[in-house]
């Protein structure tokens, strides 16, 4: 029996020699070790032994046993070490390369120019509103001394809901919407969007207008002029030639426009002003008694200025963008430039 197991040991510890995978050890450990396997048999033959014998032969067998566990042990963690180096190799990230950067996002222009144009005035002390753009024709007309009559309520500009319900046409019905709620000294500006039925070069149904005003006791054209020359000069240049034209408006009397110095060719004359050397940029005026009787402000109490700009058209005169629909297409390559 010892020269049996003797010869086990030494086939085992051979075939061990030779092994390169984690399976064929485990396929070993198996083979040698199992039930059916040539250890489990030597132990079964240790009861035909003379009980004399039989002690030290169990104690050998053991001893042959713990020997090859222990070595197989031992393979198998080297082959984990091992294996775990080579990964760990793979895997390995060098920390002196350069990132990679991410994309970043870019705020679109209408946006730039909106936060600008309302820093200006936060910087003057007024104050944000925000109206709906389903808006009631009340609002949107009536209050604002637009007669059912007058053609700004023509079908070819409005979108209708129903008879009563519409898209904004303008930010002006915020006007109403602040003063029924509010009362004087006011200054507030409303950004936001509007609807018209109008698409080309300069037009799309969908634009963006601010809208602002300011009310008080004794506010007069002069304050008109003051602010709105402070607001054009900070967002087109300190030395920006700006003129006010008489005009109309329902909403206000007197009415006037403003116009900046061409900002494409400093006045000479170019395609974009229409050589006159002039851009039309807002209109504006004292609000009209009528709307102020509309909000029940009295008249002879308060007096007041408004005004409304186009963003689009501001913007695309700051960065001389000549589609409108450029703004609305969402190209990256256009949005990101910004
Ligand atoms: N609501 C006018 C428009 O959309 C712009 C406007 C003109 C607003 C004069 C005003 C104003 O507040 O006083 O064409």
């Amino acid at each position: 029996m010892k020269e049996r197991l003797e010869k086990l040991r030494d086939e085992l510890l051979g075939e061990l020699k030779g092994v390169a995978k984690e399976s064929e050890l485990l396929g070993i450990k198996k083979r040698y070790f199992g039930r059916k396997g040539p250890l489990a048999s030597l132990i079964k033959e240790l009861s035909k032994l003379p009980p004399s014998e039989r002690r030290s032969a169990g104690e050998a067998i053991n001893r042959v046993k713990k020997e090859i566990e222990e070595k197989i042990d031992a393979l198998l963690s080297e082959y984990h070490q091992r294996a775990r180096e080579e990964r760990l190799k793979k895997e390995r990230i060098d920390v002196t390369l350069p990132g990679r950067r991410l994309p970043r996002g870019t705020l679109h222009p209408i946006t730039h120019v909106l936060s600008e144009v309302e820093d200006i005035f936060l910087s003057l002390g007024f104050e944000i509103a925000e109206g709906p753009e389903v808006e009631l024709d009340h609002y949107n007309f009536t209050a604002l001394n637009i007669p059912p009559e007058h053609p700004a309520r023509d079908m070819q500009d409005t979108f209708y809901i129903d008879k009563e319900i519409l898209l904004r046409t303008h930010t002006s019905p915020v006007q109403i919407r602040v003063m029924e709620k509010q009362s004087p000294p006011l200054r507030v500006i409303a950004p936001g969007a509007v609807y018209r039925r109008d698409s080309d070069l300069t037009h799309t149904p969908m634009f963006h207008q601010v809208e602002g005003f300011m009310v008080d006791k004794a506010v007069s054209f002069a304050d008109l002029k003051g602010v709105l020359t402070y607001f054009l000069r900070n967002l087109f240049g300190e030395k920006t030639g700006i003129r006010f034209r008489p005009s109309f408006f329902p909403f206000t009397e007197p009415s006037a426009e403003v116009d900046i110095e061409c900002v494409m060719c400093g006045g000479r004359g170019c395609r974009v002003c229409k050589e006159s050397g002039w851009l039309e940029i807002l209109g504006c005026g004292m609000i009209h008694p009528e709307v102020f009787r509309a909000v029940r402000y009295d008249p002879e109490e308060f007096t007041g200025f408004a005004f409304g700009l186009g963003i689009e058209r501001i913007t695309m005169l700051l960065y001389g963008i000549d589609d409108i629909r450029l703004f609305f297409e969402n190209d990256i390559r256009f949005l990101s430039q910004f």
